[in-house]
């Protein structure tokens, strides 16, 4: 199981919905066995897939080393949910006296042959759980959207998981992913910069802007299923397309 952490500090650039996509695209089109985490107290990711409870959440029990409820989904994604007292759990872990960083990987080493891929979706916070996520993954992608704050961004994070190394020596970025990209003179300034001055990857495919993304999430639909034609839908295709194409398994 390739387990790969979907993250950037900075909040609204695209996290949960290419977590969501693709987590349903390594489904829907590549036959994969698929294992989303909401590790988010927001829990966006749960209320999109119609799990989102009042009690105990199943990320809170992972840092509480106790077994989480795995939800089945129409979208023939599997998913471990969070909600807000995924923070209770949080704040008990680090006021704790046990070694915290290593509930996640810990859980995750249990389902390696039950998946292909785990895809953890994460808060824009550096928490207890984001910590967790980042020393059971394999991989970290990196959305962003492209405006004048874009490269802080990608730096924050990036040196975060470098310093984070000793813990986890496998952990790499796979790469930068352009989300909620529309094609202006100004975009294609800031998007020619980026590739040149990022020490990273920066893959080839951009997320385009559309609004059935919005829509979509009314609906609780992934967009492959909602609205395969729009540009959204086309774009995470092609980009899970190259994903597997570098980095699948
Ligand atoms: N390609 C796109 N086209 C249009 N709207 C988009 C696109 N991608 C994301 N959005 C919209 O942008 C908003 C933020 O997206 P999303 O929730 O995925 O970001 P996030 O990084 O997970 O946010 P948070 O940091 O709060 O968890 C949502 O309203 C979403 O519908
Ligand atoms: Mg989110």
């Amino acid at each position: 199981m390739k387990t790969i952490a979907i993250i950037n500090l900075k909040g609204g650039v695209g996290k949960t919905t290419t977590a969501i996509n693709m987590a349903a695209l390594l489904v829907s089109k590549h036959k994969k066995r698929v294992l989303l985490i909401d590790n988010d107290p927001q829990g966006n990711a749960s209320q999109f897939f119609g799990h989102y409870y009042g009690c105990m959440c199943g990320s809170g029990n992972i840092l509480e080393n106790t077994e989480p409820y795995i939800y089945q989904t129409a979208a023939g994604v599997d998913i471990i949910d969070a909600n807000i007292t995924l923070l209770d759990a949080d704040n008990k872990l680090r006021a704790s006296t046990e070694r915290q960083d290593n509930r996640m990987a810990a859980f995750l080493e249990k389902q390696n042959k039950k998946y292909d891929y785990c895809i953890i979706d994460n808060p824009p916070a550096i928490l207890m759980c984001t910590i967790n996520a980042l020393c059971a993954a394999d991989e970290v992608i990196v959305p962003i959207m492209l405006d004048n704050w874009a490269m802080d961004g990608v730096e924050t994070i990036t040196t975060q998981i470098e310093e984070l190394k000793d813990l986890n020596s496998k952990l790499k970025i796979a790469g930068i992913l352009l989300t909620n990209y529309r094609r202006s003179d100004e975009n294609e300034v800031a998007e020619s910069w980026l590739r040149k001055n990022c020490k990273y990857r920066v893959f080839s495919t951009r997320i385009r802007r559309s609004d059935k993304v919005t829509a979509a999430t009314y609906y609780k639909e992934p967009l492959e299923k909602y609205s395969p034609r729009s540009a959204a839908a086309v774009t995470y295709r092609k980009f899970v397309n190259e994903y597997l194409q570098e980095s699948g398994v």
